[in-house]
């Protein structure tokens, strides 16, 4: 089956398959071809150029792109798509007065969803969890990573890792998931934390690596949640199953998640809100991404991670979502990226960059995703008729999406 996409107005982020991600400078530059055509092969990416050097091909399928502009599909490295019920209650009760922190002592929050998450059946946590990646697809997400934890429990973490790999089996999208048990202390261990990090170590882990659950790893390291030596811990035990960490880190307090981190060659630090000059300091020179959550910041009404700070540093950052019932009930990159650019002042070029290549670096899918590069899958947003790229962030509140290929179908 062979598509070809004509009169493209201009095709964004085109990548010679070497670049892994874009940092410090560079992230203000997004290669483009104007008036292009582009060819995909079954789920490839087979050929692209300028319209003038269009060779003859018999295409299966033709798609006029007139007016439009074509740029991968985001990739969304960091979300807990597989969540039971809402918790819109806390929503108001943090718009009259609570804290994140306040309505959590309360046995709110993380704890709440686990609750849930415990009591709900697999096939209706399959269902709900499913509505919610359909409508990421539509919204032009193209890979997409997906954490347990608010489960607590080996089985309700079991329960939520499997509904995320059935996912992925039944959707034509790319799903990295990632072992979040590390998440809050439930109630019964509120006196003795450690006995539940013994649990993660020594009866969640085992089990999940045995059924090849996840592929990553991931600690709440924060105050009042996991200190940097049980992070450490169970980041060490991850490591003898294979799990690379990518962990929560610095959204309220900066307690030295970072330098743990990455110490442990950690392939993403997400959240970043509270970044010290120290915490910069151990980003730079190291692989390790840092990973800016914009939405969740918009919805707390907590900092933005100071991404200009991180960039001037000669740093790459990666935007996601966050997607999750408590602190982010949004998966929609488009707002992300407008949010990133209205927030946290970043150009639309970087926040593009951060939102496509970046986020697949981030999931360690930079040789398949995140670029338009011969021999990656051809996962393409079709905008509407629009002036420039520009406009995607500017019109924050529009839906500016035509079409979603992907793996070279049309959805
Ligand atoms: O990434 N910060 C930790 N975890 C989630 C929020 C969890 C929740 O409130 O349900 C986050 O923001
Ligand atoms: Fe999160």
């Amino acid at each position: 089956m062979t598509t070809l996409i004509t009169n493209i107005k201009e095709l964004l982020q085109i990548r010679d398959i070497s670049i892994k991600k874009i940092s410090g400078k560079a992230m203000k530059i997004l290669p483009s071809i104007k008036n292009a055509f582009l060819i995909i092969e079954n789920d490839v990416i087979l050929d692209f150029g300028k319209m003038k050097d269009l060779p003859k091909i018999n295409a299966t399928k033709t798609i006029d792109a007139t007016g439009k502009i074509i740029l991968p599909s985001w990739c969304d490295s960091h979300t807990h798509l597989v969540y039971a019920g809402n918790r819109e209650g806390e929503f108001v009760d943090r718009i009259n007065g609570l804290s994140y922190e306040e309505i959590a002592n309360k046995g709110g929050g993380i704890l709440n969803s686990a609750k849930k998450l415990q009591e709900i059946s697999f096939d209706d946590l399959y269902k709900q969890s499913a509505k919610r990646l359909e409508e990421v697809i539509a919204l032009g997400t193209g890979c997409i990573e997906i954490k347990s934890g608010y489960g607590l429990t080996v089985d309700a973490e079991i329960k939520m890792l499997k509904v995320a790999k059935k996912l992925a089996k039944n959707y034509n999208i790319s799903i990295k998931t990632t072992f979040l048990g590390a998440h809050a202390f439930p109630l019964k261990y509120k006196e003795n934390k450690n006995a539940y990090v013994d649990l993660i170590c020594n009866e969640m882990l085992p089990k999940i690596a045995s059924e090849n659950l996840a592929d990553y790893i991931d600690v709440f390291c924060e105050t009042g949640y996991f200190n940097v030596e049980q992070t450490e811990r169970i980041i060490l035990e991850g490591k003898k199953y294979g799990l690379i960490p990518k962990l929560h880190v610095n959204q309220f307090t900066s307690i030295g998640g970072v330098q743990i981190g990455v110490k442990h060659n950690a392939l993403s630090l997400d959240h970043l809100e509270i970044l010290t000059d120290n915490d910069l300091n151990s980003l730079k020179n190291s692989e390790t991404m840092p990973v800016a959550l914009p939405s969740c910041s918009y919805f707390l009404s907590i900092p933005y991670t100071p991404a200009r700070k991180i960039i001037d540093a000669g740093l790459p950052i990666t935007l996601a979502t966050d997607y999750n019932p408590g602190s982010t009930p949004s998966g929609n990159m488009n707002f992300v990226v407008a949010t990133a650019c209205i927030k946290m002042k970043m150009t639309p070029e970087e926040a593009i960059n951060a939102a496509t290549i970046n986020g697949a670096y981030a999931m360690n899918l930079e040789t398949t995703h995140g670029s338009i590069t011969k021999g990656k899958k051809a996962n393409l947003i079709i905008t509407k008729n629009i002036n420039s790229y520009a406009f995607i962030p500017y019109a924050f509140g529009s839906n500016l999406i035509d079409t979603v290929i992907l793996n070279g179908k049309v959805i």
